[in-house]
């Protein structure tokens, strides 16, 4: 097992994406704190993580709230003895154009997409340097944060931020024995916002296929393995080559 007697919290683990990293580090040995802003989520997740073997709790925080942050790092150092890993997961997008976007939905999208895993890596930082751990930190970020879209601008705007974010943390908390990378999803399982996966959901890529959240759980476990011991500030893209093609020139 790559993650045995390690701690790991992942945001947003209530479903898809989320969901499946926290199942994927479980079965590695890890124990997993399931951090949602929806209780029930939460609780079903760890559960079920629970009744297969492994070891994982559910923690209810609002990553909008740097207060909420706070108290959940204490409360999962306290609960499992330590901070080994944290997977910045939740997003949120605005789908809006930029001249319908209100101001109040550009700073809710910015606060929980981008100011959130900049705070929730900056407590966990501290407790994983406080606990001695040779931290692990993975945000995940999208190809939206690479090219311009139709109908996102905050979102866009946002995980554009998270890219170089990502650098600016690798480059911070190296000396700290911590190491920060991300990966670039594009159109796995449903869409953000959305429960439900559609297989036919349309997709140009050189898989010819939606990608499914295990193909992000399987790069994301990579990230935080010894096996990636010598990467660290570098986006991985898990998005099925799609950034490979040209528009037009197929
Ligand atoms: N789904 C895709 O196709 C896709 C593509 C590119 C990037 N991504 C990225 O992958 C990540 C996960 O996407 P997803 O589609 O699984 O998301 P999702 O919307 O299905 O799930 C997000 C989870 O976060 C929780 N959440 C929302 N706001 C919260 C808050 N303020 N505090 C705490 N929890 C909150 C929700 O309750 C939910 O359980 C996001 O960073 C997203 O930008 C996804």
């Amino acid at each position: 097992m790559k993650l045995q007697g390690q701690t790991a919290i992942v945001t947003g683990a209530g479903r898809n994406i989320g969901e499946e990293v926290a199942k994927t580090f479980a079965r590695e040995g890890a124990s997993v704190a399931v951090v949602d802003l929806d209780r029930e989520r939460a609780e079903r997740v760890a559960a079920e993580i629970n009744a297969a073997g492994g070891k994982a709790k559910a923690f209810v925080c609002d990553v909008a709230k740097e207060s909420d942050i706070d108290a959940t790092v204490t409360a999962v150092t306290a609960a499992f003895g330590g901070l080994d890993i944290l997977v910045n997961n939740v997003a949120i997008s605005d789908n809006k154009h930029m001249l319908d976007i209100t101001t109040e939905e550009w700073n809710r999208t910015i606060a929980i997409t981008l100011t959130a895993p900049f705070l929730f890596a900056k407590h966990a930082a501290k407790a994983m340097i406080a606990a001695g751990a040779r931290g692990k930190i993975v945000n995940v970020s999208s190809t939206s944060g690479y090219y311009g879209r139709d109908r996102a601008i905050a979102y866009t705007a946002a995980k554009g931020g998270v890219a170089n974010m990502t650098r600016s943390m690798a480059i911070q908390l190296a000396p700290h024995n911590i190491r920060v990378n991300s990966v670039v999803p594009n159109k796995i399982g449903s869409p953000v916002g959305k429960e439900h996966f559609d297989p036919t959901r349309p997709v140009k890529n050189l898989r010819d296929r939606p990608g499914v959240p295990e193909d992000l759980a399987k790069a994301i476990l990579f990230l935080v393995s010894d096996d990636s011991d010598f990467i660290a500030g570098t986006d991985l893209f898990v998005d099925g080559g799609c950034s490979a093609l040209m528009p037009g020139n197929e």
